[in-house]
């Protein structure tokens, strides 16, 4: 199959899905390509390939601690994607964790009451779909003991999902904190869900679909404070926000850090996950996927045409990082003011409201008939939160609602006819959230997670800037969209 022959055709507004590799990537991976590449082979290729696998390791640790001291207390290992990262710290956690526990239960049967490890769980109150035979010899005591997660109700559905599978099987209990109205997780509610079994905190570094960032220095803290274990998802934020050297996150560094390539102008099928040491060993994790490779934690030949791609691609984000996110920063202000701009000059029909005056209803009588833009996250033009220390510098989610006329009328909205018709018109790939149809399974966990109402739902698209667009991209964005809603041409 022939791909499309015209990309620099298209306005590409999606990079928090995927971006088009950098051509210093291609190009490297092409000439190692050229290479048989096992790392575990004695032959010269072999060594060279372990060089390369050695070198890719130092650049990563670099440019993730700096030159703090605390650098030499992590490794990194090479896995298929962030999915995988963040599935194989989770689930080889709870494994260790209920090992640990049978081991103790074992060896010091009276001390297993007063434990530190153990944990009265009432079955009645917890989930129908527990493994069966695990639940009936526990139950001979009245009691189940399983490790505790704590994780966010938007973490990404990698994380979800495997949460939601350890739960069901049994193997772990699981708290979901639920974001404020930005979408960010307090630090002190995750405080107050700790509990003497729990394992592992897991909140992701920035949201994918609403951009804002969380506090994980803090969270780092907390966690250290309780000497439980800290992973983060930073796939959002890896090759983006981090910058070279310097890091963007702080000691008690996180003990687990997943991020993946394909976000950052890398290959897609390499994800990677930082580890610490003294966690890997004082909690002896296993492997997921068995074998020799990569200290026997993660099997399989390393690919290493990606891997090498994969940090050429980092070296090249990171270049003047600081001033592709200044400049990113201010186009999506710009966007938010063209739409300001247009909708008051020329349309009197729509009104900008924000996301926290529309859940309180408090808008006058003609904002509350008028059609409404609804930009969700950190407020735009909020004088006391600078939007930017709090949120992403590319992501912009905004939802488009119809006259309370249109809507008594029995019509909806639907973004995905928005998101086509941006296409048909003016090429513009965007993304959306949630699903007009808001009863799917597929519909946004995130606007769930922030009370969205169905309305806000059914009109949600996300906009991710990448490095290259300019303010013509966005320019013709406004256009564009302003003129499909306006003539309610996404109507059911
Ligand atoms: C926050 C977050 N975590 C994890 C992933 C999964 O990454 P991958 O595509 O490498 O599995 C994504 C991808 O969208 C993401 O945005």
């Amino acid at each position: 199959m022939e791909p499309i022959e015209n990309i620099n055709d298209y306005i590409y507004m999606d990079n928090n899905a995927t971006t088009k590799m950098n051509i210093d990537c291609i190009k490297i991976m092409h000439k190692w390509h050229l290479f048989p590449n096992n790392s575990s082979s004695s032959s010269a290729f072999g060594k060279q390939a372990n060089k390369a696998i050695s070198l890719s390791h130092d650049y990563i640790l670099d440019y993730v601690f700096g030159n703090s001291k605390e650098k030499k207390e992590y490794f990194v290992i090479f896995t298929g994607s962030a999915t995988e990262s963040n599935c194989m710290v989770i689930k080889s956690t709870v494994e260790a964790y209920n090992r640990i526990i049978k081991e103790f239960e074992y060896e010091n049967d009276e001390n297993y009451e007063n434990s530190c490890i153990t944990h009265t769980y009432n079955n009645q109150n917890n989930n129908q779909n527990n493994n069966q035979n695990n639940n009936q010899n526990n139950n001979q005591n009245n009691k189940i003991k399983i490790p505790h997660i704590i994780t966010s109700s938007i973490e990404h559905k990698s994380i979800l999902e495997c949460c939601q599978e350890l739960e069901n099987s049994g193997q772990a209990e699981v708290s979901y904190i639920s974001p404020n109205v930005f979408g960010s997780i307090n630090s002190n509610i995750i405080e107050q869900h700790i509990q003497e079994n729990t394992c592992l905190i897991s909140i992701m570094h920035a949201n994918n679909e609403i951009g804002t960032i969380n506090n994980i220095d803090k969270i780092s803290e907390i966690a250290f404070k309780h000497q439980i274990p800290f992973h983060t998802d930073a796939v959002q934020t890896f090759g983006k926000l981090f910058n070279h050297k310097q890091g963007i996150i702080k000691p008690p560094y996180p003990s687990a850090i997943s991020a993946c390539f394909h976000k950052f102008n890398g290959p897609v099928g390499l994800g990677l996950l930082i580890l610490n040491k003294n966690f890997v060993e004082g909690y002896e994790l296993k492997a997921i996927i068995h074998g020799t490779q990569q200290y026997g934690l993660r099997g399989g030949t390393e690919n290493v045409p990606a891997i090498v791609g994969g940090v050429t691609a980092l070296m090249k984000i990171s270049e003047d990082r600081k001033e592709k996110n200044d400049k990113m920063k201010e186009l999506c202000i710009y966007l938010f003011k063209e739409i300001k701009k247009v909708v008051e000059i020329q349309n009197s029909n729509i009104s900008i409201i924000k996301y926290a005056n529309y859940m309180t209803e408090k808008m006058s009588e003609k904002e509350k008939n008028n059609a409404k833009i609804i930009f969700l996250g950190v407020d735009f033009d909020n004088e006391k939160i600078n939007r930017f220390e709090k949120s992403l510098p590319n992501t912009i989610l905004m939802s488009f609602i119809p006259s309370e006329k249109v809507l008594s009328s029995g019509k909806t909205f639907c973004n995905i006819k928005l998101k086509n018709l941006l296409e048909k018109y003016a090429k513009i790939i965007v993304s959306i959230g949630s699903a007009c149809n808001t009863s799917l399974k597929t519909a946004s966990h995130v606007l769930t997670a922030i009370k969205a109402s169905p309305d806000i739902k059914r009109g949600t698209i996300r906009i991710s800037l990448g490095d290259n667009n300019t303010k013509k991209d966005i320019d013709i964005f406004v256009e564009t969209y302003i003129k499909i809603i306006s003539g309610n041409q996404a109507l059911n």
